[in-house]
């Protein structure tokens, strides 16, 4: 199934799939070998950083043989994508999914663009996500978060006919401070106007039970990032200091293990909540 078309019968549905990103072959594994278990679909999302790093052609080769060697149902997306140039590159080599991210821009420019990707997508069959409002990304103030206004939602998905919305209700990338306070009534009516597939960006350091809410509130897909690569880093320098082991295949395992299990865990939560 397309993921369009399994992202709009999860809007009806109230059902949801966690989106995670990837690094390098050891977080795709670690993803992977979760899901797997779980016998659950994801989504592996593919930054213009992550696609600099491994490169593009590898990038993508390596998680749809991944996909198939693990034996799950899975969809790779182009995660913030900042250029319609990016997108065309990344539909080129069979992205099933990209998200335009022009929500730094206007009402306008963040429209024209995304239509743009809407219509180039359509020869693709591919699933189109946007970002109206603002997420804060890493590193940046949160005070620069600006919610999504629920008319202007309406009026984005009508103009643009994009597939699936990235909302700024409260969630930013990276760690917080304190216990993130998403505005759930400002999520239900964003859904009762635009009745289309809702994404939460920012999904690291969210509790359980609001991601829960969130879910039957409207959103479809949660994107985690962060504690991924916290959770491999955080395991590879333990045992590093602990052993001078220099078979990196007997090292690297520990770390695809914590990925594994904080993997496991996430999709717990957005299965229980779907
Ligand atoms: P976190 O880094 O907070 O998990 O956010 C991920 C994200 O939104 C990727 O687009
Ligand atoms: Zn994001
Ligand atoms: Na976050």
């Amino acid at each position: 199934m397309t993921l369009k078309d399994k992202l709009s019968q999860l809007s009806t549905s109230n059902g949801c799939l966690l989106a995670t990103n990837f690094y390098n072959f050891e977080t795709l594994s670690g993803v992977l070998s979760a899901a797997a278990e779980r016998d659950s679909s994801v989504i592996l999302q593919l930054t213009q950083g992550s696609i600099e790093y491994m490169g593009l052609h590898t990038a993508v080769s390596m998680a749809r043989s991944a996909m198939q060697e693990y034996g799950v149902e899975a969809w790779i997306h182009l995660d913030h994508a900042g250029s319609y140039e990016l997108v065309v590159s990344c539909l080129d080599v069979g992205f099933d999914s990209v998200m335009i991210d022009y929500s730094e821009r206007t009402f306008q420019e963040n429209a024209t663009v995304t239509r743009r990707v809407v219509e180039l997508a359509e020869k693709y069959g591919a699933n189109v996500e946007a970002e109206l409002g603002y997420v804060a990304k890493l590193g940046q103030s949160k005070e620069k978060l600006g919610f999504t206004d629920p008319q202007e939602a309406q009026q984005f998905v009508n103009e643009t006919g994009v597939h699936a919305l990235a909302v700024a209700i409260g969630s930013a990338h990276g760690f917080y401070k304190a216990e993130p306070k998403l505005d759930l009534d400002l999520l239900r009516e964003i859904k009762r106007m635009t009745q289309i597939p809702l994404v939460l960006h920012g999904g690291s350091g969210i509790p359980a039970a609001t991601l829960m809410e969130s879910i039957k509130l409207g959103i479809c897909k949660i994107n985690l990032a962060t504690e991924i690569k916290d959770a491999f880093m955080r395991k590879l320098q333990e045992v590093l200091v602990e052993n001078e082991e220099i078979d990196l295949r007997k090292t690297f395992p520990y770390a695809v293990s914590s990925i594994k299990d904080l993997v496991s865990a996430k999709l717990n939560v957005v299965n229980t909540g779907s």
